[in-house]
């Protein structure tokens, strides 16, 4: 049990549009291209595999560094770690750990420390949530290694760890639920032993449900974002992923937000919008629209309540005064991650993968130079171009536009506020390629982009961008745009194919989290099954040579997820998401003395003072 759609495996799958290009050329992309693992390396805990072969390209340029010339030596060169199957977070024997601000860590003074159950809805609301995922660190003068905030996305917590039942039984309780979701700012410092700690700071906030919020971009003022009950814009859910911008915000990703909502009125059945969404009657059984008329898919006063989710959401983390904004430009899906770079002429690039089996992966582009626009008082957030990803089976690729300019998109909308609110369904006209399950995405500096995608137990049929059915450990897509970031056509191979079943003492499935330093090496977190049935891990790759080695690995039941690390790279952040799945009885981590597990961010720092991952 990890994802809540892992959890609701018995979910149908909601993409119907018969998009499958590529059925009859597996064979031929799998000889030419496929990178699986292959030699074992001599310590435990370490995969090697091959250098992408890449006819078409040098894939393997990650071997340059920042400064464009050929790294003088490999980029990983830690002592790995075998698989962990204990309670307990294991790190290389050169790192060091520490625990910071688990679920429940108060943010001010007033605010007493965690209890179990939760103590009140005012209480967590001033309280660290659960469910830790997506993070970054905003250094204080932006450039402070040991100040700065902190902003983390809440993800998910069961009413089970929650509150202790498995649906609520008063108001109370689902504000419990709504106030432990959401994100959280939280200034944090390094103290003179090398500790870090959270300091009482106004920058420190929670962001929930119930905080108020502002719709920018094309779909702000749009009837299909309006209620009967009233236009107050509040709040943000199942904030998985993120992003950071170049302008110094954060970017959180709503991502299963329709299991939130649900019904008692028997045999309802959404329009086909809310079918492509996922909407039912139970959801994922939080009970929330119980007593909360807002999750309530009969309330015909909330009837456009689910438009209001599944968007990125920037957050100013110098700024506790300003709203969140759900940034429209970049459409509605389940939002995993915004992974943002800067392209050709300025343009701010935001990559962006949809969570769902056979959902796709998008890309935003604004409209000019992010800076003049800045300049001029526009958010480059706003005006732009969004796009989507065909993957060819020659290895080519190609973004197809979703707007009225796309004639295949102008034959189901006739408006943008359409096109952007329902974008799965503009993606389905438009001919994307149907992925499995896209989670985070990131930009290596050498403009490769890589896309995670978990896996997918659902596929009968494979194609070239996923070749395996069906696909129980996922694998690792990559590719390259044309122009700089800012072009409509790509190369693209695939970085690895995962799997739990072979190289079992030093492989991995179910990628997830991702990130690419500026080096160029991978981390890669997991979420799913592990070789011989380990806990989740994070692992650092060197594209240059192949190598992976194992860094990290939590305790068991939790899925390793979120990554930060102050400027110098010399402190990392992880988060360890549902430790145990909650249940006591398989871990306490990270507390003995609490009566149940709590999601936490771990600090990783290498005892030498070192670079992490290196
Ligand atoms: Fe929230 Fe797809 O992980
Ligand atoms: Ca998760
Ligand atoms: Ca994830
Ligand atoms: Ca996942």
């Amino acid at each position: 049990m990890h994802d809540p759609e892992t959890i609701h495996d018995d979910a149908p799958a909601t993409n119907t549009s018969g998009n499958r290009p590529f059925e009859d050329i597996l064979n031929a992309r799998i000889g030419r291209r496929m990178v699986l693992g292959g030699t074992l390396a001599g310590a435990i805990g370490t995969l090697f595999v091959s250098p992408a072969s890449a006819a078409s390209r040098a894939v393997a340029a990650g071997a340059k560094n920042q400064s464009g010339r050929p790294s003088p030596r490999p980029l990983v060169g830690f002592e790995p770690i075998p698989l962990n199957f204990s309670g307990q977070a294991v790190v290389s024997p050169d790192y060091t750990i520490e625990v910071l601000v688990p679920w429940g860590t108060p943010l001010s003074s007033g605010t007493p420390d965690f209890s179990w159950p939760v103590s009140s809805a005012a209480d967590q609301s001033d309280q660290v949530g659960i469910g830790h995922d997506g993070m970054w660190f905003f250094p204080l003068d932006h450039k402070s290694n040991d100040h700065g905030v902190l902003v983390m996305n809440h993800e998910f917590g069961t009413n089970g760890h929650v509150f202790g039942q498995a649906l609520p039984s008063s108001a109370e309780q689902v504000a419990v639920s709504q106030a432990a979701h959401g994100c959280s700012a939280i200034e944090i410092m390094r103290d003179n032993s090398g500790t870090w700690q959270v300091v009482p700071s106004d920058r420190s906030r929670r962001i929930t449900v119930n905080t108020p919020v502002e719709f920018s971009g094309p779909v702000a003022g749009s009837p299909l974002i309006e209620n009967a009950a009233g236009n107050e814009f509040q709040g943000t859910l199942n904030n998985c992923a993120n992003g950071y911008t170049p302008w110094g915000t954060y970017l959180t990703c709503e991502e299963n937000f329709n299991g939130y909502f649900g019904t008692e009125e028997a045999g309802w059945v959404g329009n086909d919008a809310q079918q492509r969404y996922g909407f039912s009657t139970t959801g994922f059984d939080y009970g929330w629209h119980l007593y909360d008329p807002r999750f309530d898919l009969s309330n015909p006063d909330y009837a456009n309540q689910g438009n209001r989710f599944g968007w990125v959401v920037e957050i100013d983390p110098n700024r506790p005064d300003r709203k969140p904004v759900k940034r429209t430009a970049l459409g509605r899906v389940k939002h995993e991650g915004a992974a943002t770079t800067v392209g050709r002429g300025g343009r701010v690039v935001v990559y962006m993968g949809d969570d769902e089996r056979f959902d796709y992966i998008y890309k935003f582009v604004s409209a000019r130079n992010y800076k003049s626009m800045i300049a001029k008082g526009q958010s480059p957030l706003d005006h732009g171009t969004l796009y989507v990803a065909r993957f060819n089976e020659d290895g080519s690729g190609d973004w197809l536009e979703l707007s009225l300019n796309n004639p295949d998109v102008a034959a189901v909308f006739s408006s943008m506020d359409e096109v952007l609110t329902f974008a799965r369904m503009a993606a389905d006209a438009a001919g994307a390629t149907p992925m499995d399950r896209p989670e985070w995405t990131t930009v290596a500096p050498n403009g490769d982009v890589y896309c995670t995608l978990t896996n997918n137990t659902r596929r009968t049929e494979a194609d070239a961008a996923n070749p395996q059915a069906p696909n129980p450990d996922g694998h690792i897509i990559r590719w390259r745009d044309s122009d700089r970031h800012v072009g409509t056509s790509f190369e693209w191979d695939i970085f690895i194919l995962a799997s739990s079943t072979t190289n079992t003492d030093y492989g991995f499935g179910s990628p997830d989290g991702l990130w690419a330093d500026p080096d160029g090496r991978v981390f890669i977190e997991t979420d799913g099954t592990q070789p011989q049935g380990a806990n989740d891990q994070m692992l650092v790759a060197d594209p240059s040579t192949g190598e992976i080695r194992r860094l990290f690995s939590g305790p068991k039941g939790c899925e390793v997820t979120g990554i930060a690390v102050t400027p110098d790279r010399r402190t990392m952040f992880l988060n360890i998401q549902h430790p145990g799945n909650g249940d006591p009885e398989l871990t306490l981590f990270p507390f003995l003395g609490d009566p149940v597990p709590r999601d936490s961010t771990i600090v990783l720092q290498r005892k030498d003072g070192g670079i992490i991952g290196s």
